[in-house]
């Protein structure tokens, strides 16, 4: 054996996590993490937030235009007609074990429309929009399908007089929503729809590189949204928030667990926004918002005494760690009754139409997705028979 490893044929290794490293063009969303921007196909999410719906800003992804009031009328119709699930997705969700996590249910029932689909595996322009809007009205439809069968409950249909969001959370809790509930889920909806070349967004744009369908994509970039350090931080905000308890604790928490301890607080730092994730500062007030309405403003002063401690701490200036989209949501979908394991699949329901949108833009100007590796393993090794190892 020599020490040597083999020279790779890459010219020069990239960063670890391929920090900064640009992997293509996009006309979809400009992520500045340096002054703290973003930008949906030209619009600030700012503006989106506050006068957008969810239905214009998936108008606007997979148009690059925002919707005129027909045309809006029109995706929304089109949504809708799309939204029920058949009796075989039904079916299938009754068939899962009750225990079986949120995140896993949604991406088992997302690959297996792709089995009731005769065309997913033509991948034409118009074939992937069809599949876009298929994977966008129903995914909010299993989602709150699947909390009512876990519960013993019946799903409920959607009803034609709603639009994506107040339908998700009619069919999630059987009760007709307030309108600042619908108001904050929208909000919610178009903040988390679109992110540049995040983990689940990349992952997505693999499998399509491959030639793989639509249905793959998805189905793969949910199962990256599940992990903790990505989408599935939203849960893990909550969880900490209700492990802390209350804001008198909050102080002795961050320094027994961050400070002298391992732990990270989840919900805080981002690989690209090193200036306060704009979408946070709409969800803070979002959260604020709501949390007024009910009454309730426990979970709401602990999370933002708990982010007044990080921001105060040497380190967490340093190193420019502020709450991403996951910190303040948590506390603003809680609020508004969503169970804490639906956090991270509402999360996909939210960016199926920015994930589909790539994958059309993959499919435009698309070449293999193929990185090479630099091997560091041994080198020469002579084979032994397996009796004599
Ligand atoms: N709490 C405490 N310290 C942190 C945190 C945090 N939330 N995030 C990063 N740091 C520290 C790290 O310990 C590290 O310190 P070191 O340089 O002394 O070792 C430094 O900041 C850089 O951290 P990395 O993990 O190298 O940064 P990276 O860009 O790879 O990670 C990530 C970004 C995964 C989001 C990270 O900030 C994190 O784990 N946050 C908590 C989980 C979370 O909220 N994820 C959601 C992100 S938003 C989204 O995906 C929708």
């Amino acid at each position: 054996m020599t020490d040597k490893p083999a020279t790779t044929t890459a010219p020069a290794a990239a960063p670890k996590g391929l920090q900064n490293v640009i992997v293509g063009q996009s006309k979809l969303s400009l992520v500045n993490g340096t002054e703290g921007k973003l930008i949906y196909a030209g619009y600030k999410i700012e503006d989106l937030a506050e006068y957008a719906n969810f239905e214009e800003v998936i108008y606007l992804l997979w148009n690059l235009k925002l919707p005129n009031k027909s045309e809006w009328e029109g995706l929304r119709k089109a949504l809708f007609d799309n939204m029920a699930l058949s009796a075989e997705t039904i079916a299938l969700l009754k068939s899962f074990p009750p225990k079986a996590t949120p995140m896993s249910v949604l991406r088992t029932a997302v690959s297996a429309l792709a089995l009731y689909d005769p065309k997913a595996d033509v991948n034409t322009v118009e074939e992937n929009k069809r599949k876009a809007l298929l994977l966008t009205a129903k995914t909010p439809t299993i989602v709150a399908a699947w909390e009512r069968i876990r519960n013993g409950k019946e799903p409920i249909a959607p009803r034609a007089d709603y639009g994506l969001a107040a339908n998700f959370l009619y069919m999630l809790k059987g009760t007709e929503p307030k309108q600042q509930e619908i108001a904050v889920m929208d909000a919610y909806l178009v903040l988390l729809s679109e992110h540049g070349m995040n983990a689940s967004t990349f992952s997505a744009r693999v499998t399509t590189s491959t030639l793989s369908d639509m249905y793959s994509a998805i189905t793969t970039a949910i199962g990256t949204l599940k992990g903790a350090a990505h989408g599935g931080a939203n849960e893990e905000a909550m969880n900490m928030f209700f492990e802390i308890g209350s804001a008198d604790n909050v102080e002795k928490w961050f320094n027994d667990n961050v400070k002298n301890g391992d732990r990270r607080v989840m919900g805080m730092g981002h690989r690209v926004y090193k200036a306060l994730d704009p979408r946070a500062a709409v969800l803070n007030r979002k959260a604020k918002e709501m949390s007024d309405a009910t009454g309730n403003l426990k979970w709401y002063d602990l999370a933002s005494k708990l982010d007044k401690t990080a921001r105060a701490d040497e380190e967490f200036i340093k190193k420019n760690l502020y709450a991403n989209v996951d910190y303040y949501s948590a506390i603003a979908l809680y609020t508004i009754g969503i169970p804490i394991d639906q956090f991270t699949p509402l999360f996909a329901i939210a960016r199926i139409p920015g994930w589909s949108a790539h994958v059309l833009e993959q499919w435009e100007n698309n070449r293999l997705i193929r990185p090479d590796v630099d091997y560091v393993g041994p080198m020469d090794l002579q084979w032994v028979p397996i009796e004599k190892r």
